[in-house]
């Protein structure tokens, strides 16, 4: 049995060096991509061999890759589930639990958040029923502006929960200083983050609970994929039984009676001995993911730190080829104590009268280099957002600002030397264009 695996994951080795060796980089002509997945025959052989288990459901490479995820984050507890997004609705829905008591959150609780940046961040506040209360962002930077985090907090105020914008953090020693005195949970979506320090501790680490996305575009993917981390043992058992179905069991998939006590207890209003494992504690969903995830996910952790590192080169390549049009686009810069795992490259089109951000985007396009907006912008301008029940702290000038006149390109490691040489030598190209010699 053994040897047929072996010989099966030898043909898929040769497969993969057939089907997906290095291809020429034709400049104009082949597409760069803002961001995308880095991988080689490892993760062919792992899914294949998952594959081979048939298991399919969660198995041993989840079991793996979340004992080694936490141990790579220093972080006790790690909870796979299928994508970023199920991690926020997962991190803010096991909140709302009454097993914890006073500091759980309740329908009409605010949460302390931004409209700068992606849906989903914003969507679990509406799902479970609180209320968004949005304070703007800074530029340069683009989170949350720590100095008038004060003015947002009331009486209904349970918690902030906040992204971590393509991959530069806020001075999150402050923001933990800040939930702590007022005894708030402090959210971390570090989707876009993974690897990112801030004063010597990893971004995901800082907050009780934090979540992280494996799509493709982010630090490694699964395809889809996600994680929510934590270190307090209840919000663990929290957050599996939201993603289990909300059932009170923590059996794993097709495991039976590991309390020793399920025919032995008495639940609600069940008849006594009512077995464990179907009874629900929470109305929860099913966010699982499948060991065929788990098990890419697995050989992308190996390649984790080198992929860190190439996002910082890449990003200090452009920002060397870049900085002389510091005058007409703000670029982006480290928050003090931070040292970004870059998601990507921000850069806002100052007001001037050569150019829009439209102008450039078009141009980079059209020399085929992909260029991304930040997410939805002013996620309160976005069609979905119109009615909702929100607070808004003064007005959110930073975030029209983001919406109107950002973009950005990447920093991914797919990008070769040859590649950033092309992307520097396009915005010469376009600045020569608008006849601006810097
Ligand atoms: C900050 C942030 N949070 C959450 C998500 C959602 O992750 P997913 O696409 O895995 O659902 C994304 C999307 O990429 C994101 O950028």
């Amino acid at each position: 049995m053994e040897k047929l695996r072996n010989d099966i994951r030898r043909r898929v080795r040769a497969y993969f060096n057939s089907s997906f060796g290095r291809k020429k980089f034709v400049p104009g002509k082949t597409y760069i991509p803002y961001s995308g997945r880095v991988f080689d025959a490892q993760e062919m052989v792992n899914v294949v061999d998952a594959g081979l288990d048939f298991w399919l459901t969660t198995g041993r490479f989840a079991d793996t890759f979340e004992k080694d995820f936490s141990a790579f984050l220093g972080r006790k507890y790690s909870l796979l589930c299928n994508s970023g997004s199920s991690a926020n609705l997962l991190a803010l829905s096991a909140l709302t639990s009454a097993s914890l008591k006073g500091r759980r959150i309740r329908p009409g609780d605010e949460v302390i958040t931004t409209a700068c940046g992606f849906p989903t961040t914003l969507n679990p506040i509406l799902q479970n029923n609180c209320v968004p209360v949005f304070v703007d962002v800074e530029l340069g930077n683009y989170n949350i502006r720590t100095e008038v985090l004060d003015e947002a907090v009331s009486a209904r105020t349970r918690a902030l929960f906040i992204a971590h914008t393509l991959g530069n953090t806020s001075d999150l020693e402050y923001i933990s200083a800040f939930c702590k005195k007022r005894g708030i949970w402090f959210i971390e979506d570090s989707c876009d983050a993974l690897g990112t320090m801030f004063k010597g501790r990893l971004a995901g680490t800082i907050g009780d609970i934090s979540t992280f996305s494996f799509y493709p575009p982010h630090h490694m993917t699964m395809g889809e994929g996600g994680a929510v981390t934590m270190d307090e043992p209840l919000l663990r058992k929290l957050v599996l039984s939201f993603r289990d179905w909300g059932r009170d069991c923590w059996c794993g998939s097709g495991e039976d009676n590991s309390c020793g006590r399920r025919f032995t207890q008495k639940w609600g209003g069940l008849p006594f001995g009512y077995d464990h494992k179907y009874v629900y504690s929470h109305v929860g969903y099913n966010l699982k993911i499948t060991d065929m995830q788990a098990a890419i996910g697995c050989a992308q952790l190996e390649k984790l730190q080198s992929f860190i590192k190439k996002r910082k080169e890449n990003f200090n390549v452009l920002m060397s080829g870049l900085s002389k049009y510091a005058g007409f686009m703000l670029l982006p810069s480290a928050t003090p104590g931070a040292d970004p795992s870059w998601f990507g490259f921000p850069i806002l089109v100052k007001k001037n009268k050569y150019f829009t951000r439209g102008d450039i985007v078009e141009y980079l396009e059209s020399r085929k280099i992909a260029t991304r907006m930040l997410f939805g912008g002013n996620l309160l301008r976005q069609p979905a957002y119109r009615n909702i029940r929100k607070r808004v702290i003064g007005r959110l000038v930073n975030t029209d600002r983001v919406m109107n006149d950002l973009f950005w390109i990447g920093v991914y490691p797919g990008l070769t030397a040859e590649m950033l040489e092309y992307m520097i030598a396009s915005f010469e190209d376009f600045f020569r264009s608008r006849k601006i010699y810097v």
